[in-house]
């Protein structure tokens, strides 16, 4: 580590405490432009992307960030061809198999949110396992977006709220926000408070649509695996600049 990578250990003197996001969600692009940029093939940029994530939640873990949302998978995603998007599945399984250990002893809360039921079979095994083995943990809560979609996420909590009104459990004038929360995949975390997105790109892409309705955005053209401490400090740093007015004045 170099020493100014030491003196980033601890939170920067510069960003306030009482300032900092509870919960940052992060939709990590660019891992495909970066290899081409270093003339590799585009999962090589996946593979380097997976460090920038784990540094990421070192980084929140260190400076107190209580919550970190990452998007991995799109539902759109699948749309690509089909040789990356099996690399991406089997990436996603072998980091998490090699890395549930330490996020156990680190207190790590690991969640995945998604459809994870059309995820392969191996994969849905392993997620359930790093979920039940981190679900009693109380330190940083970290999700992870796969096979995720906001319109599907706001299409699946409609149904499952119309199905209790046919059973009877529910009047339509008892759904309200919360009622409609609970029934989403982030049931129990936090909005964003601040909502980072890598590779200049000025879109949201279908992430956590009903839950950004007041997260701060911050768009950097750094591509996803170039994110680095210094990065986030810079995004840290423009976020408490901001004044979050939510509608008042
Ligand atoms: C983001 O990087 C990772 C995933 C969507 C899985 P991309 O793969 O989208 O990289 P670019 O946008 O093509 O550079
Ligand atoms: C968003 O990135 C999805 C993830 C980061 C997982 P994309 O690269 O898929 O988004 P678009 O296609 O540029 O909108
Ligand atoms: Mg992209």
């Amino acid at each position: 580590m170099t020493a100014q990578q030491t003196e980033l250990q601890y939170l920067p003197p510069d960003l306030k405490r009482e300032l900092l996001p509870k919960h940052v969600a992060v939709i990590m692009d660019g891992n495909g432009r970066w290899a081409k940029h270093q003339g590799l093939p585009r999962i090589m940029g996946h593979k380097a992307g997976v460090d920038a994530l784990k540094d990421l939640l070192r980084c929140c873990k260190d400076w107190g960030i209580e919550a970190l949302t990452a998007y991995a998978f799109s539902t759109e995603n699948w749309g690509r061809p089909h040789e990356e998007v099996d690399f991406l599945m089997t990436l996603f399984q072998r980091v998490l198999r090699q890395e549930l250990r330490e996020m156990v002893e680190e207190n790590v809360q690991i969640r995945f949110v998604g459809n994870l039921s059309s995820l392969p079979r191996s994969l849905q095994a392993e997620i359930s396992r790093a979920m039940e083995e981190t679900k009693d943990n109380c330190g940083i809560k970290f999700t992870i977006a796969t096979n995720y979609g906001g319109r599907q996420e706001i299409i699946q909590a409609c149904r499952a709220i119309a199905q209790k009104v046919q059973q009877g459990l529910l009047q339509p004038d008892e759904i309200d926000e919360a009622t409609f929360e609970r029934h989403l995949y982030t049931i129990g975390i936090c909005d964003p408070d601040l909502l980072i997105r890598t590779s200049g790109e000025m879109r949201v892409s279908n992430f956590l649509l009903w839950q950004i309705a007041y997260s701060e955005i911050y768009i950097t053209d750094t591509l996803w695996p170039d994110f680095d401490r210094h990065e986030f400090h810079r995004a840290l740093c423009a976020y408490q600049q901001r004044e979050r007015r939510f509608g008042k004045v």
